[in-house]
C-alpha cells in the first residue's frame, strides 16, 4: 500500500503555521480564480469554464420522462419522494443543497468587506471565497439546464430560515468559524457521494453523465481548497467544537432534504465526514485544489 499524502484535516496547527497558509491560500486563489470581478460576483477563469460548457453543450439521449414532476418538488417536496424515479430525485436534491448555499452566500457577501475594504489577507480571502461560491451556483444551475430544466428559479427559503442565514456571517470569527468549516466539510462530503450517484442514476447516459460530472469537478475542487481555507481559521479548542458539531449539523441540515435519504447514506457521509483527509481524493482533484502545509506528510 501506497503511504499516505495526508494528514486528517483535524491535525493541529500552530498560530504560526496558519499565518504562513493563509499568505500561501492567497496566493494559490489568486492563480486559481483569475482576475476578480466584485460587481458581477464572478472569476475570470470560472467565468471561462463555465462558458465552455455552455458552448459545447451535451444533452439527455432521453429527454425526462415527466420534467413536471420535477417542476412540481423541487422547491418543496409534494409528492411522496418514494414515488418519484432517482433521476428526477437527484436532480431535487442538487437543486436544494444549492439552494441553501445560494442562501448562505447572498447573505454572507453583504455582510462581509468588499475588495476595496478589506484590510487583511483573511478579508480578501473571504470575498474571493464568496464569489466562488456564486460561481457554484452557475454551475449547479448549468448541471440542471443538461438535463433540460431550463425553467429554474432561485427561490429563497422561508423568512425565519432566511433570517438565521443573514445572522450568521455577523457574528465573531471565533464563534463563526467551527461551523462554517464544518459546512465547506459537508459539502466537500456530499460531492463525494453525488458524484457517485451520477453513476449509478446515469447508467443509459453516458454523456451528461460525464458532464454533470465535469461541472461537479469544478465545485469540487474549489470546496476542497475551502476546507482547508476555513480549519486555518481555527485554533485547538475552536478544533474540537468543529469536531463535536459535525454529526448534528449533517443531521440537521440533510433531514431537511426529503431526497437525501432515497438516494443517499447519511451515516455514511458523516463517517466520512469524520474521518475526512485528503488521501481519499481522486489525484485530478487535489492537482487543481489546496491543502494546508500541516495536513501534509
Ligand atoms: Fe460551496
Ligand atoms: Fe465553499
Amino acid at each position: 500500500m501506497a503511504s499516505a499524502k495526508y494528514l486528517s484535516i483535524f491535525s493541529p496547527a500552530t498560530k504560526q503555521q496558519r499565518r504562513e497558509n493563509f499568505d500561501n491560500y492567497w496566493e494559490f486563489t489568486q492563480q486559481h480564480g483569475g482576475q476578480f470581478f466584485e460587481d458581477d460576483k464572478d472569476l475570470e477563469k470560472k467565468r471561462a469554464r463555465l462558458k465552455h460548457f455552455r458552448d459545447h453543450p451535451v444533452t439527455l439521449r432521453q429527454p425526462l420522462a415527466n420534467p413536471e414532476a420535477f417542476y412540481r418538488n423541487y422547491v418543496e417536496m409534494q409528492d411522496d419522494p418514494s414515488s418519484l424515479d432517482r433521476t428526477t430525485l437527484m436532480l431535487t436534491c442538487i437543486y436544494k443543497f444549492a439552494r441553501h448555499e445560494w442562501v448562505g452566500i447572498k447573505a454572507a457577501w453583504d455582510a462581509v468587506p468588499a475588495m476595496a475594504s478589506s484590510c487583511t489577507v483573511e478579508d480578501k480571502i473571504s470575498r474571493v471565497h464568496l464569489a466562488e461560491e456564486f460561481c457554484h451556483i452557475r454551475l449547479f444551475d448549468e448541471m440542471l439546464r443538461t438535463c433540460g430544466l431550463d425553467r429554474v428559479e432561485w427561490v429563497p427559503l422561508d423568512p425565519i430560515k432566511e433570517k438565521i442565514y443573514e445572522q450568521f456571517p455577523k457574528f465573531p470569527e471565533l464563534l463563526m468559524a467551527p461551523p462554517a468549516f464544518v459546512t465547506e466539510l459537508m459539502g466537500v462530503t456530499f460531492y463525494c457521494h453525488l458524484y457517485r450517484l451520477f453513476d449509478e442514476v446515469l447508467v443509459e447516459e453516458p454523456e451528461v453523465c460525464q458532464r454533470l460530472k465535469e461541472l461537479l469537478d469544478e465545485i469540487t475542487i474549489d470546496e476542497v481548497a475551502h476546507v482547508g481555507q476555513r480549519r486555518n481559521f481555527i485554533g485547538p479548542i475552536g478544533m474540537k467544537i468543529s469536531k463535536a458539531l459535525l454529526k448534528p449539523f449533517y443531521i440537521l441540515f440533510f433531514n431537511d432534504i426529503p431526497e437525501i435519504r432515497q438516494l443517499l447514506n447519511v451515516n455514511r457521509m458523516i463517517k466520512d465526514g469524520i474521518t475526512f483527509d485528503f488521501n481519499q481524493l481522486p489525484a485530478h482533484i487535489i492537482q487543481r485544489s489546496w491543502v494546508p502545509s500541516y495536513c501534509k506528510t
